[in-house]
């Protein structure tokens, strides 16, 4: 069982081997998907609507994504465990990005930390891989910006955004990246970025034309329905699953069917 390393996704995109990347939260889930074979397992910050129930994700803490990340790592042998730095940890003061990102590594034992945005936070990212930290980088629709952007809509549609979009990323890869996440970004600008760039670009809503895929598991798992942007595959009705489960036990419960004979002691 050959452990993914940062190293090794640079050679999968020299292959031209495409990346798998699906986010974990807890220890349970992160076992399955390891095992299946993920490549990159992100514990996104994406936890605190999906596993918290919050409508943004700036209200995830330092202490809460160390929680998840540990409970991630225990029971990752193969996939690279990439753990989002959450909104207040790195914006702005570079000192303290540094130890924020420390705290993660010391902590839970993850592989590298995950950044959004590009010139703005150059020196945070500038001083994390000095202290030997790897870092991924996340450009587009970066939702720790939501109140800035004030719509999840399509990001880099006009000219200067793109130019923008496309500067970042080859600053992020002059400083030191080892790759970069696109979220929700027109596919050929994706792929511009993919090809003029060495190191390894996944995308979410960012098309085909880039190195790797990534998605949050709670909606390609189908947990949560409310959640239906035309990027998103279900690869499973799980919702459906756990209600019908959950609806058969309370009957079950009610008309002392369960348990039966052979499920008592
Ligand atoms: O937090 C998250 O799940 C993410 C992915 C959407 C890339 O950052
Ligand atoms: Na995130």
């Amino acid at each position: 069982l050959r452990k993914v390393t940062t190293h090794r996704l640079a050679e999968m995109k020299q292959r031209g081997e495409k990346i798998s990347m699906l986010t974990a939260y807890d220890y349970s889930m992160a076992k399955l998907i390891d095992e299946a074979g993920m490549d990159v397992i992100l514990v996104g910050d994406s936890a605190s609507n999906v596993m918290a129930g919050n409508i943004t994700t700036l209200p995830m803490t330092l202490d809460q994504m160390i929680y998840h990340g540990k409970s991630v790592m225990r029971a990752v042998k193969r996939a690279l465990v990439v753990v989002d730095m959450p909104f207040g940890s790195y914006q702005g003061n570079s000192k303290e990005a540094v130890a924020s990102a420390i705290r993660i590594m010391k902590e839970t034992g993850a592989d590298c930390v995950k950044m959004e945005g590009g010139a703005e936070i150059q020196e945070s990212i500038i001083r994390i891989l000095s202290a030997g930290i790897p870092v991924m980088g996340h450009l587009g629709l970066t939702p720790q910006s939501i109140n800035k952007f004030g719509t999840y809509t399509v990001r880099a549609k006009e000219e200067a955004e793109a130019q923008k979009l496309v500067e970042d990323a080859h600053l992020l890869e002059e400083i030191g990246c080892f790759s970069i996440v696109l979220e929700k970004i027109p596919a050929k600008l994706a792929g511009e970025v993919a090809r003029e760039l060495s190191i390894p670009i996944i995308g979410i809503g960012a098309g085909g034309q880039v190195d790797g895929q990534v998605l949050v598991m709670h909606d390609m798992l189908g947990i949560n329905k409310g959640f239906s942007p035309r990027f998103l595959r279900r690869y499973a009705d799980l919702s459906t699953i756990i209600t019908d489960s959950v609806k058969n036990y309370i009957k079950d419960v009610k008309t002392c069917d369960f348990p039966n004979e052979s499920e008592q002691y």
